[in-house]
């Protein structure tokens, strides 16, 4: 595939680093330059590697570039005291969805620091990480399927951009969890055969 990535901070060097292992070729663009570049060659799929306050604003100057690419949404709304930016409002995906029309968003990779997505693979226990994807077009959910496979991860198919908002709220919940109470989160979840009582 070919795949394009805005930012070149640290979730752009973990995520692209992967997908160059898995045999794609990868062009990464930053402020000071090459984010049009990157939105163009990323003719598969393009990644959203920036702070959430200015995902918008990049994604929406880049008209065109993105039409019909797979936007893979991996920002966090989440502020100090891991507050959820978007509360009472759309989801950070569906901002972007807004911003970008004529893109398919997809959300997905956020639920986990930049360290667990550079693991080779990010498997734990034997049980590869499981990666919730919410987006609304077949094409591009097939397209980041396969590159969550392509880290060593299980896709999850947690529904259309109108779910996004509760991986975002998962994200504030977790993060507020791990790194503000140094909990356990991933202890929150009983096994699959007591999920749903017995
Ligand atoms: N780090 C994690 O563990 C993690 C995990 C999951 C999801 N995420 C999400 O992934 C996204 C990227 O995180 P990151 O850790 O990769 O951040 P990062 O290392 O700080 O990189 C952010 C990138 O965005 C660029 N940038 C900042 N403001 C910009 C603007 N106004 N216009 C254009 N580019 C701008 C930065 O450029 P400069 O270098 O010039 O500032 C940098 O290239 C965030 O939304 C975050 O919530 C992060």
């Amino acid at each position: 595939m070919r795949i394009g990535i805005l930012g070149s901070g640290q979730m752009a060097d973990a995520l692209g680093t992967q997908w160059r292992r898995a045999g794609h070729e990868v062009r990464t663009g930053g402020r000071s330059g090459g984010l049009r570049e990157a939105a163009e060659f990323g003719t598969d799929a393009v990644l959203l590697a920036l702070p959430y306050a200015a995902v918008a604003e990049v994604v929406g100057g880049l008209g065109e570039a993105l039409r019909a690419r797979a936007l893979i949404d991996c920002t966090n709304p989440v502020g100090a005291g891991f507050r959820l930016l978007t509360a009472g409002g759309p989801a950070g995906a569906e901002r972007i969805a807004a911003a970008a029309p004529d893109a398919h968003v997809v959300k997905a990779f956020n639920l986990c620091h930049v360290d667990v997505w550079r693991l080779t693979p990010p498997v734990f226990d034997g049980r590869p990480l499981a990666v919730p994807l919410c987006g609304d077009d077949p094409a591009a959910l097939d397209v980041v399927r396969q590159l969550v496979r392509d880290l060593g991860c299980e896709p999850l198919n947690a529904g259309g951009l109108d779910r996004a908002g509760l991986v975002e709220a998962t994200a504030a919940l977790l993060i507020g969890l791990w790194v503000g109470e140094g909990a356990d989160a991933q202890a929150i979840a009983p096994p699959l055969a007591h999920a749903a009582g017995y």
